[in-house]
């Protein structure tokens, strides 16, 4: 009888090798089918499917009696016993939504995003679930691209960091825990350049600028244990990476020594011809398994088309048992052959409620989501609001429980997401006036609101306010005018800033921006919420407001920890992982661009500079940038020594001060300028950071020690390399106020 040797559990290869040469064909294929598992499919066909050995795991389906069936179908129905495993894109939290990556990115806090990554794995392995497509972390530089939301943004140093702590978060100490669930990376590689920003579109860039700024994360994803990876859907310098033999074996098997498995994302192999390098789906299968995609993602491609091929000797059995021990020994991680129960339980243990609110984790959401909030704007003090005072709050994102949780909100409902209404309502109970009026749609758009419908399919929420918009902006005018102070919750809807959500525009839209105006010209104060998945073209609203939060998608919990915020039972402590442009035309905007021959020069503004002459130069709001109800000072940079010698390390140190009236906690980064190299290099780029929490004027000199390590760059030859020359070391609170130093690196 064909099945799991127990006795050989306890070697890996040995127990798998075994596996491998019990199969025929036909099952090792299975292995390699990951189907999406949709509300209105027949579960006897995929029952009947898996005990035929034809799939090898889902995605989509979190209910545990589902789930058990379609084990119980592959451990006791199918031939070889081999267990499923059951993913989902759990991504920023699973029932208890935490904010969006840009946010979690936001409180540059590792041991609290690596907290969100745990909590989300305790909530979908409690749900059955074994893997996540996460973390993401494709750079983005072009805040045009829909997806900026969910990644971590510009900065490959910190969206490393962030990498490991997700993927910790994820998997715990092993993937094999009842409470872990497997991290797939994704989406590798370079899909954050996508041209102009456009969803799907081609990546043409240089190996020199992909190793320095575009790989890390992955690999830093990698080197913390991710089991899996995701294959991007773009192509990459005429390549697509799915059928990308150089990204697949060549840089993530070999030169990485990745041995877990790769997935395509949805679709991606038929995709293959529409790229135009396949002149089919037999070709495209043949194309993709050659190079090295292990599991086809909601296609029946590999079912099809791998017979033949392996038939007729286009691809050989030893290609197939490579991809079949890549599934097998993924499922050995997630520790499924040790138990296939592990995640999914007794049925007598199934939850009553799938939803009951004590199966979240709010305290953890509100903690981090207020962590999370970067403050651009206070001007005369406007925050933090009184709780006794008059408050008009307006704006289509003031109660708006789905946007709040952003794109990709996995498990989580709409119905357990506190507002901004509701928050400020419980934070002021008692003590002030809370006066609420919509204000206006997010948009007026006819072709805006259609797409946004679209993309709300399973949620069906009616979007739009069906009275004229001067209606509105009067009741919200006529609010307005009772209060001390107005609050306007606005951005974007949360599928303005998704998947396939590419943009044109940066600005707020013109719905809204008619409510500002209207609001402006009240003359009372104007403190401005944003919710939005991007950074956005602020010049309007940066002038005329007098305070302004970046509160992103905040998620569950997102209006308490807002009001916590603006009340000021937080002191904000946010900083930006990305630029925010002063106009689309300004795009890429990112801090750590290359040198170039003629730049720019603040206060002599002249021809033959590289430059944008109709505006003002540099980002509006810098990465690294975000304000606090305190001050904080830095002092000049004292190093260890004005020489670094191979092997060794300078300290340079700062001290901090709260020179304000609040306690407050700040992120103080490390940034480092190669003066002169190989080839040409960043203006600066972040290599440290710390965040310090400091009473009121209290001081604390913070070390930040350097070495050769911190100084590498990928050359002309892709050798990782510190040469030797003059840095300068910056330190400060964001990347551009900065204090410096220089040494010399022998
Ligand atoms: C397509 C998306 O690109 C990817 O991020 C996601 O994980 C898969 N669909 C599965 O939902």
């Amino acid at each position: 009888m064909a099945a799991p040797n127990p006795a050989l559990l306890h070697d890996k290869q040995a127990f798998i090798a075994d596996l491998v040469g019990q199969m025929t064909l036909a099952e090792k294929i299975g292995q390699l089918r990951l189907i999406s598992i949709g509300p209105d499919m027949p579960r006897e066909k995929i029952v009947q499917e898996i005990a035929a050995g034809r799939i090898g795991g889902t995605f989509n389906s979190v209910v545990h009696v589902d789930n058990r069936m379609m084990q119980d179908a592959a451990v006791k129905k199918s031939r070889m016993k081999i267990p499923m495993f059951f993913a989902y894109d759990v991504v920023h939290g699973h029932r208890t939504i935490f904010p969006i990556g840009l946010g979690l990115a936001s409180s540059w806090d590792m041991p609290l995003v690596e907290r969100s990554a745990r909590v989300a794995a305790i909530e979908a392995s409690a749900d059955s679930l074994d893997m996540t497509f996460a973390p993401m972390v494709d750079i983005s530089r072009d805040p045009r691209w829909g997806r900026t939301s969910e990644g971590f943004g510009e900065d490959p140093y910190l969206v490393s960091r962030i990498a490991r702590a997700m993927v910790r978060g994820y998997q715990g100490p092993s993937p094999a825990r009842r409470d872990s669930i497997m991290a797939s990376v994704k989406h590798f590689a370079l899909y954050g350049a996508v041209e102009g920003g456009r969803d799907y579109n081609i990546v043409d860039m240089s190996p020199m600028r992909m190793y320095q700024d575009y790989l890390p994360p992955y690999l830093a994803a990698i080197e913390a244990g991710a089991g899996g990876v995701m294959v991007a859907l773009n192509s990459i310098n005429g390549v697509p990476a799915s059928a990308n033999t150089w990204l697949m074996q060549d840089l993530l098997r070999k030169e990485w020594g990745f041995g877990g498995v790769a997935v395509s994302d949805h679709g991606a192999i038929t995709e293959l011809v529409r790229h135009g390098v396949a002149r089919d789906g037999r070709e495209a299968a043949k194309l993709a398994i050659k190079a090295g995609i292990d599991m086809s993602m909601a296609d029946t491609l590999y079912l099809q088309e791998l017979p033949g091929l392996v038939e007729s000797g286009e691809v050989s059995m030893e290609e197939i048992d490579r991809s079949v021990r890549n599934v097998l020994g993924a499922k050995y991680d997630m520790g499924l052959f040790h138990d296939p129960y592990l995640r999914i339980g007794a049925a007598a243990d199934d939850p009553a409620d799938l939803y009951a609110d004590s199966r979240m984790h709010r305290a953890d959401a509100r903690e981090v989501a207020r962590r999370s909030m970067v403050l651009l704007e206070n001007k005369n003090q406007t925050l933090p609001l009184r709780k006794t005072a008059t408050v008009a709050l307006v704006g289509p994102l003031a109660d708006a429980p789905l946007d709040m949780m952003g794109s990709w909100s996995a498990a989580g409902k709409s119905q357990s997401s506190v507002t901004l209404r509701r928050g400020m309502a419980e934070a002021m109970r008692g003590k002030g006036r809370l006066l609420y009026a919509v204000g206006a749609n997010v948009t007026d758009d006819p072709q805006i609101v259609e797409y946004l419908n679209f993309l709300n399919w399973d949620d069906k929420e009616v979007l739009q306010d069906p009275r004229p918009p001067a209606d509105m902006i009067a009741e919200a005018v006529a609010m307005a005018k009772q209060a001390d102070v107005v609050v306007a919750a606005v951005g974007e809807s949360r599928g303005m800033s998704h998947e396939s959500s590419s943009r044109t525009r940066l600005d707020i839209p013109a719905s809204q921006r008619a409510l500002l105006e209207a609001l402006k010209a009240t003359g009372k104060p104007l403190v401005l919420v944003l919710m939005n998945g991007r950074p956005l073209d602020l010049q309007w609203e940066s002038a005329n407001a007098d305070a302004m939060l970046e509160t992103w998608f905040s998620g569950s919990e997102g209006g308490h920890a807002i009001a916590d915020v603006l009340f000021g039972d937080y002191n904000p402590s946010g900083k930006l992982p990305i630029s925010f442009p002063r106009s689309i035309g300004q795009i890429p905007t990112y801090y750590n661009h290359p040198r170039v021959g003629r730049p720019f020069v603040e206060g002599k503004p002249g021809n033959y500079t590289s430059q944008y002459f109709e505006e003002k130069n540099g980002p509006l709001y810098p990465f690294g940038y975000g304000l606090s109800y305190t001050d904080f000072t830095v002092s000049a940079v004292s190093l260890s020594s004005a020489r670094l010698e191979r092997g060794g390390r300078i300290a340079a140190r700062v001290t901090v001060t709260n020179t304000g009236r609040r306690k407050g906690e700040t992120a103080v980064q490390l940034y480092i300028r190669d003066e002169a190299a190989s080839v040409v290099r960043p203006v600066k780029e972040l290599r440290g950071f710390q965040k310090v929490t400091l009473e009121p004027g209290e001081s604390r000199t913070l070390q930040f020690d350097i070495g050769e390590d911190d100084l590498k760059f990928f050359n002309a030859r892709l050798e990782h390399v510190a040469e030797p020359g003059e840095f300068e070391v910056q330190i400060g609170l964001d990347s551009q106020a900065v204090q410096s130093a220089r040494f010399e690196l022998l």
